[in-house]
């Protein structure tokens, strides 16, 4: 259960700068955060701050490098005012380059994930098949661009029509399935991709997951990005996937945007390149004020989102 608290600003000591924070991000991966199963970074403590991704101008500073009117995304949590040092920032930005809230989404963390994943273990070949689950979603969608920009031929799996819909408008995927008005997934799969697919990029686990991997490609390379379509505990049993991997020699690997956060200011600008031409767009479903926020996470975690889910505060 999450409860809103007000407390008396502290004073700043040497090195550190008081933000004022104007979006936050909601993200899937909360519900881990939130939770004592053995996660890859320790539990947020009872009546600590919600840990979170925001943007936000600093507005008072002890830090030379860090100046009053300056914007600025890092871990900031569910706050109005964040008091941070410098290891708590990522980038700082131009608000005259993007509007502040892209830069949580398609220019921000999911961008990263997406990016990160898709070139580093995809290692993408132009005219490769990839799948991508949560085809729709703030990381989904950033996938599917990149992909398309790559010269792929993406199939995006999602809940809606409304969200197929938006796929293919918006985000340029050739095809895309509802997976909930499918009986058969890997059949649905097996007719728009004979050939079987080369790269996967997958954010759910699940039957998704066991569907996509019936039909991959000779050397197909996967990426284990998310698991929201599984409970955490107890661990579910699903197909063993082992004389797969060997006889389509598939590579599978997990992906931590987290081990990539040296690399986001060059990732950032590259994102930023792209969205600048066009070729990348990023939906966005915000809410406002902070006491929306655990609302929000709840809505991201039954799908109801419709792009990036973000609080404004
Ligand atoms: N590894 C990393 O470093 C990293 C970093 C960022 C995000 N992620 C992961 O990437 C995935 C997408 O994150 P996001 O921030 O971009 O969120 P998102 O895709 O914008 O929203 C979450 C989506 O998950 C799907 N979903 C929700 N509940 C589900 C369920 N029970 N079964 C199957 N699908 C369900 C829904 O999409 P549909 O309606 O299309 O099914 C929903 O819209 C998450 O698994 C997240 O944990 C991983």
């Amino acid at each position: 259960m999450f409860q809103s608290a007000t407390n008396e600003i502290d004073d700043l000591k040497d090195l550190q700068f008081l933000v004022e924070v104007l979006y936050v991000s909601i993200d899937p991966a909360m519900r881990g955060w939130i939770s004592d199963v053995e996660n890859y970074s320790e539990p947020v403590p009872i009546n600590g701050t919600m840990r979170s991704f925001g943007v936000g101008k600093i507005i008072s500073s002890k830090h030379e490098n860090f100046k009053v009117n300056e914007y600025v995304v890092g871990w900031l949590g569910w706050q109005k005012f964040s008091i941070v040092d410098e290891s708590k920032i990522q980038i700082k930005i131009d608000p005259q380059k993007a509007p502040l809230s892209k830069n949580l989404g398609i220019l921000g963390l999911n961008g990263i994930t997406a990016y990160a994943g898709f070139i580093n273990i995809c290692k993408p070949n132009k005219n490769d098949v990839v799948v991508i689950t949560t085809a729709a979603g703030s990381v989904g969608s950033a996938v599917g661009q990149l992909a398309k920009i790559y010269g792929c031929r993406t199939i995006g799996l999602t809940s809606s029509n409304k969200k197929a819909d938006i796929c293919k408008s918006k985000f340029g995927y050739d095809e895309v399935i509802n997976y909930k008005q499918t009986n058969d997934l890997s059949n649905t799969l097996k007719k728009i991709a004979p050939n079987g697919i080369d790269c996967f990029f997958d954010n759910v686990g699940g039957i998704q997951f066991d569907a996509v991997m019936e039909n991959l490609n000779v050397n197909a390379r996967i990426v284990i990005c998310g698991t929201i379509g599984m409970p955490s505990f107890p661990i579910p049993v699903g197909p063993r996937v082992n004389r797969t991997l060997l006889i389509k020699r598939a590579k599978i690997e997990g992906l931590l945007v987290l081990d990539y956060l040296n690399e986001y200011q060059e990732i950032y600008n590259k994102l930023l390149k792209w969205y600048d031409e066009g070729k990348l767009v990023g939906e966005e479903d915000i809410s406002d004020g902070l006491e929306s926020a655990p609302a929000s996470l709840v809505k991201i975690l039954n799908g109801l989102n419709l792009g990036k889910q973000l609080v404004k505060l």
